[in-house]
């Protein structure tokens, strides 16, 4: 039996996970924050889901569901894999944004996910049947192509992305791979969960560009996306073929969306995002 454990599986791509890798014949750990949710997912998933409860910032939580998951593998068995996928966005513009958001969302999206690849990597280690498991990061084109209002959960993106590479290379003596991957917009509940924190920044200079970037996706780039179960089956043959890229992005429109953005020198790439979003000094002129 694989034994795979994602986080984050109460929506979207981890839930997409969790559905996709039991049809391939695995058992899913899968974690949520509330009994709730583990519920409602036991009722959906049945014997080959097993909860898990915790919060990436709650490290006692955390320690709790490594015995459950121990508790559960088998004599010789180990995880086949471990996708670090629980994350959050706080946008906003960076003049803006309290000390307590930036802390929170590098909690969350760094320290949380990294605490929770220290935990579980024992269990990923080769045992006398199996092969040693794999690493993947769930992280979002947005490490590489900064755009105004979500400043630190690129920056948290972007500091996985060299956490990967340190991690890639002191896992190799376990034999335990490490696969990053640059997820492009998603069709799902993410931004729309954060879409209505453009309001905080009404009686501010940004409030207009913030609407017009937030709105945009929500419209444009968002039901053009990515489906949550493509991105669980891209997730599936990191964790299963023989000889995984380490990073890649994955994007619906890779060449519009990813291979002229990151070509573009800086300077033409910011002379295109003010006039998209009505940032330059003419348009802020009068106002
Ligand atoms: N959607 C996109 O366009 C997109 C693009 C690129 C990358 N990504 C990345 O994909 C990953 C999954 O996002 P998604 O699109 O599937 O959005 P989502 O549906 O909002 O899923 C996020 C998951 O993370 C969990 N979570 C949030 N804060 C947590 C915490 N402190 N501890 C434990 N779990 C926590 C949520 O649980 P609760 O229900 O309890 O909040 C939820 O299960 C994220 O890392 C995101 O950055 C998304």
């Amino acid at each position: 039996m694989r034994y795979i454990l994602v986080t984050g599986v109460s929506s979207g791509i981890g839930y997409a996970c969790v559905a996709y890798f039991i049809e391939q014949g695995c058992h899913v750990f899968g974690s949520v924050r509330k009994p709730e949710d583990a519920a409602r997912l036991s009722q959906i998933f049945g014997a080959n889901y097993t909860p898990l409860l915790f919060d990436v910032t709650d490290s006692e939580a955390i320690r709790r569901a490594v015995e459950v998951v121990k508790a559960k593998l088998g004599e010789g068995e180990n995880l086949f894999g471990l996708v670090v996928n629980a994350g959050i966005q706080i946008p906003g513009p960076i003049l803006y944004l309290t000390r307590e958001e930036m802390r929170y969302q590098f909690d969350v999206n760094v320290f949380g996910t990294l605490e929770v690849i220290q935990y579980f990597v024992p269990l990923l280690r080769e045992t006398g049947q199996n092969k040693p498991g794999r690493i993947v990061h769930v992280g979002s084109t947005s490490a590489a192509i900064t755009l105004p209002f979500t400043s630190f959960y690129s920056a948290a993106k972007s500091a996985m992305h060299s956490l990967c590479d340190t991690l890639r290379r002191e896992l190799m003596m376990y034999g335990v791979d490490v696969i990053d991957i640059y997820v492009g917009p998603v069709n799902n509940e993410l931004v729309a969960k954060v879409a209505p924190y453009k309001e905080r920044y009404k009686a501010t200079d940004y409030y207009a560009a913030i609407t017009m970037r937030l709105e945009g996706a929500l419209k444009k780039n968002i039901p053009k996306g990515l489906l949550s179960e493509e991105v669980a089956a891209a997730i599936f043959r990191s964790l299963t073929v023989p000889n995984p890229k380490h990073r890649f992005a994955l994007n619906k429109d890779w060449f519009n969306t990813w291979f002229i953005p990151t070509l573009l020198p800086h300077r033409v790439l910011d002379r295109i995002v003010a006039k998209k979003w009505k940032m330059r000094p003419q348009d802020f002129e009068g106002r």
